[in-house]
Parts: structure tokens; C-alpha cells; sequence
């Protein structure tokens, strides 16, 4: 099972770290920045790397979502996600679905809004992504998405490559304006491009802060003393190459032109 990038151990991990059913930080306050000036209530809502389902559980109960589709190329994730929102009643409005890896295998127009949060890190081709998301948006519709990005398109220094080691996921940074550019090129305009580094850069230390003290006693309840120990080191790396300015969590909007 835990052959998953993001397994049962990391699940419940990132639980105690970032909260139930989210797998990046910022929870619900984050979300709202994305949503920010949006109204997505009775719009049909495709979340690309869903994850564990507490982006869902806001969108449909939160933001009066009419559909959402959260897709996700990992099994484990999808099984937290199907539980927290059946626990919630909400499997009416809220469906998953295990997807491959590329295109998605949906009809062109498909959907009003598609949301993404800190997954297409995961995706190396930034540029098919956004063809892709172009296509399956409705004329009209709206694309809205944060990533972990890198400051530009230069080779990544020595302990960001530390950090992606230690980290063991399959991490592929883009830079904000190469999002910019392949969302320009896929057809998008009204493009919005929105750093977020200042942001985490003091959520990140807190959240360092917070494993070192008071959550330290419940990470080790959930995945036990090694496992912490591991997490608590990856975290200071990942604080080292967010303070130093190089990771830089960015936000990215597009309109698909209504004709
Ligand atoms: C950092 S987690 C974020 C999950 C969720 N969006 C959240 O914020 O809690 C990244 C997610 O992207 C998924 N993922 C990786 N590659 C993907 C792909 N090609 N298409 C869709 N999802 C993918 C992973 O399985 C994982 O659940």
C-alpha cells in the first residue's frame, strides 16, 4: 500500500501537520485566498490532484460547489478522501475518480471551474497541463490553482536538491511566469499571477516550530518517534530553501474566453 508516493504514513502525517484530508499547507485559509472575489457555488468543479479530500469537503459544503470531480493518479489518497466525505454526507455532490498520469479522459467543456492545489508539481509538462485544462474548461470558465514553484527556470542549488532528496517525492518546480507563459499560450487571458512565498515563508517556520513543540507528541502518536524525527529534519530543509526564497508557493488564475 505504501508503495504510493502518498501513503497511509505521509496521509496521516501531513493530518496532524496541515489538517484532516490536506496533503499542502494553509488549509482553509488558503483555499479562501484562492477563491478569493470567486463564486464558484453551483458551478460543476474538477479538482485535478485532489489528494485526500479536504479541498472537496470546502468546495461542495463551503463554497455551495453544484459537482465536484476530485481526480487523483494515487488509491490511498482517494480512499481518505471517499471516507471524509461520506462521514460529511456529501457523497451526492462529490465524486472521485483515479485518473493516469496525462491528458485527463474527459470530454472537452466538461467543466466551469477547475481547481488545483500544490499538485502539479507532479506534472513535468506545465505547458500540455494548461492545453489541457483550456480544453476541458467551458467557454467561460475558470482555472484556478496553486503550485510549489521554483524562483525561475535555473538549475535548482544544492540544498534545494538536498531538500527534494530528502523530501523522495517526484517534484517537478516550474517557475510563476512559465505558468504565465503556457496559460497565455493554451488561450487563457485575464491571466492572474499571485507569489505567495512571503506567506509561507512565516507559515513554514511556524509550522517547523510547532513539530519541535506541541504537535512533536502527536506526530509520534501517529507515526511514531523515527518517522517524526525524519519529518522534523525534512522540514528544516524545506524552511531552508523557502526562507532563502527559492521554493515560492504562486497562485494562478485564467479565464477561457467565453467565444
Ligand atoms: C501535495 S498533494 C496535494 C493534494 C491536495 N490538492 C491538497 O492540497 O491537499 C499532490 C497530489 O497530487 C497527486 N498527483 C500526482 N501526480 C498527479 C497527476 N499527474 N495528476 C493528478 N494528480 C496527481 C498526488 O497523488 C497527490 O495526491
Amino acid at each position: 500500500m505504501d508503495e504510493a508516493e502518498y501513503g497511509d504514513t505521509m496521509i496521516q502525517t501531513l493530518a496532524v501537520i496541515w489538517g484532516e484530508g490536506f496533503l499542502s499547507p494553509g488549509g482553509a485559509g488558503e483555499v479562501a485566498e484562492l477563491l478569493r472575489g470567486l463564486d464558484i457555488s453551483g458551478k460543476r468543479v474538477l479538482d485535478v490532484g485532489c489528494g485526500a479530500g479536504g479541498i472537496e469537503l470546502l468546495l461542495a459544503r463551503d463554497y455551495g460547489a453544484a459537482e465536484v470531480l476530485g481526480i487523483d493518479v494515487e488509491a490511498p489518497v482517494l480512499e481518505h478522501a471517499r471516507r471524509l466525505i461520506a462521514r460529511h454526507g456529501l457523497q451526492n455532490r462529490v465524486r472521485f475518480e483515479q485518473v493516469s498520469p496525462g491528458p485527463l479522459p474527459f470530454p472537452d467543456a466538461s467543466f466551469d471551474v477547475i481547481f488545483s492545489k500544490d499538485a502539479v508539481i507532479h506534472i513535468p509538462d506545465k505547458e500540455s497541463w494548461c492545453q489541457d485544462m483550456f480544453r476541458l474548461l467551458r467557454p467561460g470558465g475558470l482555472l484556478v490553482a496553486s503550485d510549489w514553484m521554483r524562483v525561475d527556470e535555473s538549475e535548482p542549488s544544492a540544498e534545494m536538491l538536498a531538500y527534494m532528496e530528502a523530501e523522495g517525492l517526484s517534484f517537478r518546480m516550474g517557475s510563476l511566469p512559465r505558468y504565465g507563459s503556457a496559460m497565455a499560450d493554451a488561450g487563457f487571458v485575464q491571466i492572474g499571477l499571485r507569489d505567495r512565498n512571503e506567506w509561507y515563508r512565516s507559515a513554514v517556520r511556524a509550522e517547523l516550530e510547532q513539530m519541535r513543540g506541541p504537535l512533536r507528541a502527536p506526530l509520534e502518536a501517529a507515526v511514531g518517534v523515527e518517522e517524526t524525527a525524519r519529518n522534523t529534519a525534512l522540514w528544516a530543509r524545506l524552511c531552508a530553501v523557502v526562507e532563502s526564497g527559492e521554493l515560492r508557493p504562486g497562485h494562478i488564475r485564467g479565464l477561457k474566453p467565453a467565444c
